[in-house]
């Protein structure tokens, strides 16, 4: 079946079950500062599956653009890509286990017309240490799902991916039984953005999960994975094909403070179902091939690019893995482009930029001529136009402009790669002066060592380089950030982040209005010049005080965050007027309560500000100094009025 029919076939099924189908958002996520992509179809819905009405209902299904940065290295395999369009069911508090399950069951024996014998499942196995119970209610659903189509469902307590090798799929059965339906820890059948449990920040929510595999009977166990096979073994003779998530728990913090406690869960406000099935490997599955690039768009994408070169998809694993690579990035480069994504060398531009420099790279593998991989556009234009209007703007020339560029580069760290390789190894400063003069990526140092035979490249020593070259530059723009800081002692210190807490209590005093216009603060003292009309009454700066030692008395964690200048603006990031920052920039935030480097929680700080540092951790070591005072507020010219104060 073709991508199309599968896509139409999927949201009709949906649409006869009540569901309202919804267009695919965009790559680049609206109003959503914690990802840069798309990577799920249940991002744009998180609002809604934490409780929110939905205006198109309580049943949503769509077929949504994802594109997952982190897999990048994966593409080369049959069945791994960075873009893909992920099928997607919802259930808002509306329907839940026992509708969800058997209706994809069908959906895939019946619509796609799958032998329900080539289909195995997983389910949740529990989780005792987050409190999380094992879904057995799950595996009752596929029993008698497989039951009422006369297959055998055996069921086997697996645990983690490492014990299914060593278990296999027999694993406690009877001889000559094998099982149907397998039980996998957290790791594997547990769903959120943040993946397992532990790594869910407070106010994530998560589910377990039961996901569907296809087996193809041709593919043998590869035992270079492990002894035994099983559903989530990588040799490919298993291919996941869609995983229904169970929504109904959110991460909250436990009464111990522990990130992992029997109380760690609470329930969302209703039971949610998030559905997501790659389109791709339905339609792989219904042709039963196990190589996703032989179908639909992927394998027209490879059959353009042949014409241009004699070698052969498919003659030979490296050529092969060539031309999937190349066939990924392009159709990724080209929907990413498509949504405004321009190549730049900082967060979604630059992920755009590699994925066009491996191409690059490849087709050089490959052979192409110049120019081809900008042909890819024509091709995913006519191939998704329909589906995805915004692919209507040809954005080929773009590409050429980057592959040239690339070229270049390329080029010139080649000739300096000869040369430094020349006595066969690649020293941590050669590879430091190819990355940083030459623009030479590392991962085309490693590559290109490789099929040089040359072993010897001390990547340790670079990344150590590296590190102190971004140190340095880091140390360059707390300079700049420093403001009126005399040093950065701990007296300093302390008065530096109590300047902190008074800028955001004058804006909850004065008014949002308030804007920082100066600062100078010692070890004695802080000063503050900031834009206010008029003398501050008794009454306002008390309650300034008392604000800034409920802040000290609360004992607020202070985070270091490094992100891109707009992101920081986009959280209200408070900054010096007229300051000019670089494009990416340190913020500090103080609070919430409970935040953590890891979570930083930004949407609920008490304060946030563009800045340098130094800070203590957290506002209770600043009552070691004293309680916060101003001593003095007094103009400093029309529309400017300065605040002195002291912690004693
Ligand atoms: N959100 C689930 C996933 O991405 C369906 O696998």
């Amino acid at each position: 079946m073709e991508l199309n029919e599968v896509r139409e076939k999927y949201l009709a099924f949906c649409k006869k079950q009540g569901h309202t189908i919804i267009p695919s958002s965009s790559l680049v996520p609206e109003n959503d500062p914690t990802t840069l992509f798309t990577g799920s179809g249940m991002q744009p819905l998180v609002p809604y599956l934490l409780g929110k009405n939905h205006p198109s209902g309580s049943r949503l299904a769509d077929s949504q653009k994802c594109f997952r940065s982190g897999d990048i290295e994966e593409v080369g395999d049959n069945r791994h890509t960075t873009f893909f369009e992920m099928l997607g069911n919802w259930s808002l508090g509306d329907y839940f286990k026992k509708e969800q399950l058997p209706w994809f069951f069908e959906f895939l024996t019946k619509e796609i017309g799958l032998d329900p014998q080539r289909l195995y499942v997983t389910a949740f196995m529990g989780d005792e240490k987050n409190g999380l119970p094992k879904d057995s209610e799950a595996t009752e659903i596929w029993q008698q799902l497989f039951a009422q189509v006369g297959v055998d469902a055996e069921v086997v307590e697996i645990g983690s991916e490492a014990d299914g090798y060593i278990k296999g799929m027999s694993w406690g059965l009877p001889a000559g039984r094998q099982g149907r339906i397998f039980y996998y820890d957290a790791k594997k059948n547990w769903w959120s953005r943040a993946g397992v449990p532990e790594n869910m920040p407070v106010g994530e929510p998560g589910g377990p999960d039961s996901e569907v595999f296809y087996e193809f009977t041709d593919v043998e166990h590869d035992s270079a994975w492990g002894e035994h096979c099983h559903p989530n073994c990588d040799c490919g003779r298993f291919l996941e094909i869609g995983n229904s998530v169970f929504m109904q728990y959110i991460k909250q913090a436990s009464s111990t403070g522990s990130e992992q406690a029997d109380d760690s869960f609470g329930l969302l406000p209703k039971l949610n179902v998030d559905f997501g099935g790659g389109l791709e490997r339905i339609a792989a599955v219904s042709e039963n091939s196990s190589d996703i690039f032989l179908v639909g768009p992927l394998w027209r994408i490879i059959s353009e690019l042949q014409k241009h070169t004699e070698f052969e998809y498919g003659s030979d694993p490296k050529i092969t893995a060539a031309y999937r690579v190349i066939a990924d990035h392009m159709r990724s480069a080209c929907f990413l482009m498509a949504d405004g994504v321009v190549p730049s060398n900082a967060d979604r531009g630059y992920f755009l930029r590699r994925l066009i420099r491996r191409s690059v790279r490849y087709a050089d593998k490959l052979n192409l001529p110049i120019g081809t991989l900008a042909s890819v556009y024509a091709v995913v234009m006519q191939e998704y136009q329909k589906q995805y209007p915004e692919l209507t703007v040809d954005h080929s020339d773009a590409i050429r402009a980057e592959e040239d560029k690339f070229r270049e580069t390329l080029h010139r760290g080649m000739k300096e790669f000869t040369r430094f390789a020349g006595d066969g190894s690649i020293s941590a400063k050669d590879a430091f002066q190819l990355v940083t003069t030459y623009g030479f990526p590392l991962e085309l140092i490693i590559e290109e060592a490789g099929e040089r035979g040359i072993k010897q490249i001390d990547t340790e020593g670079f990344k150590e380089l590296l590190k102190q070259h971004q140190d340095l530059s880091r140390a360059g723009s707390e300079q700049k950030f420093k403001g009126g800081l005399a040093d950065t002692s701990e007296k300093t210190t302390r008065l530096h982040t109590t300047h902190h807490l008074l800028l955001k209590a004058l804006q909850i005093v004065l008014g949002p209005g308030v804007k920082q216009r100066g600062s100078n603060i010692t070890q004695e003292r802080l000063r503050i010049d900031f834009s206010w009309p008029e003398k501050m009454t008794e009454d306002q700066k008390r309650e300034v005080e008392r604000i800034v030692n409920e802040k000290i008395a609360e004992d607020l964690p202070v985070i270091r965050n490094e992100m891109a200048k707009e992101d920081a603006e986009k959280l209200g990031a408070e900054h010096e007027f007229g300051a000019k920052y670089p494009e990416r920039v340190s913020v500090y935030s103080v609070g919430p309560k409970n935040a953590t480097e890891e979570n930083p929680q930004l949407d609920e700080v008490y304060s946030i500000e563009f800045c340098g540092g130094p800070h203590v951790t957290h506002t209770g070591e600043l009552s070691e100094s004293g309680t916060f005072k101003i001593l003095k507020e007094e103009a400093v010219s029309a529309g400017i009025r300065r605040i002195r104060a002291v912690l004693e």
